[in-house]
């Protein structure tokens, strides 16, 4: 089968961060979109869908109590349409000022295993950042830090990567990155970082089916990705919730 995620390609059963959670009482066409998502990665055979709503101090009306609300909604209109994918909720949480808090009153939403998705500023080292992540850590989280290809000051420097892998962070590509969707150095960085063995998950980062198609065709086009994305040890596995795996 010619997709990316098929077993003769990435074999990827598990996506793990993408942006097609509606909210409640939007445009349907926005829910008719994200049904339309969803309906494409069964088609391409995944079984799970984490949505990944951004949480930062600029988006105030996501909140844990709300992202769950709008979940709620989604699974019903899931179930309605027939839509065979298990839908779970995280969310992708920026370091800005309010993160510390939310760690402390464990109010985050997490992968299996208290794995927790983090988004670092695009264009400078965030203060905080040693502090969140230990604080992270200290709590029992593995910070997951979200397509560190878009990072200027991050995804060359190997010292901050390797002092990041060494305190226990995971690294996650979005693979709509690597179709181009944000230009061409962004591109050469996740090849770099791939070639390194660095990322540990794979996400789409897809909002759109649009996207998603973008990501299918581009990436197919290019033999050395899939090569690349092949030879590396993706462990969206741990996050299933197939069936076989529940069992
Ligand atoms: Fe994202």
């Amino acid at each position: 089968m010619n997709y990316l995620f098929s077993r003769n390609k990435i074999n990827i059963d598990t996506e793990i961060h993408c942006h097609i959670l509606p909210t409640v009482g939007c445009d349907p066409e926005f829910t008719n979109q994200a049904l339309g998502v969803l309906k494409t990665f069964q088609y391409y055979g995944v079984n799970t869908v984490y949505v990944t709503p951004h949480v930062r101090l600029t988006r105030p009306s996501n909140t844990h109590k709300s992202i769950l609300e709008r979940a709620e909604v989604f699974k019903k209109q899931i179930t309605e349409n027939k839509i065979k994918i298990k839908l779970e909720v995280v969310a992708e949480y920026y370091v800005d000022e309010g993160l510390s808090s939310l760690i402390d009153n464990e109010l985050l939403l997490t992968y299996p295993q208290s794995h927790v998705l983090i988004e670092l500023p695009m264009r400078f080292k965030p203060d905080n950042l040693d502090e969140i992540i230990k604080k992270l850590l200290a709590k029992g989280y593995t910070p997951i830090i979200a397509h560190p290809e878009l990072h200027h000051y991050l995804r060359y420097d190997w010292k901050m990567i390797v002092d990041l892998k060494n305190q226990g962070c995971l690294f996650q590509l979005n693979l709509i990155n690597m179709a181009g969707y944000f230009g061409e150095d962004v591109v050469a960085a996740a090849e770099n970082l791939l070639r390194s063995k660095i990322y540990d998950l794979v996400g789409t980062g897809a909002h759109s089916r649009e996207q998603l198609r973008l990501i299918n065709e581009q990436i197919l086009q290019n033999k050395n990705f899939i090569i690349l994305l092949r030879n590396t040890n993706f462990k969206n596995k741990m996050f299933s919730k197939s069936e076989q795996n529940e069992r």
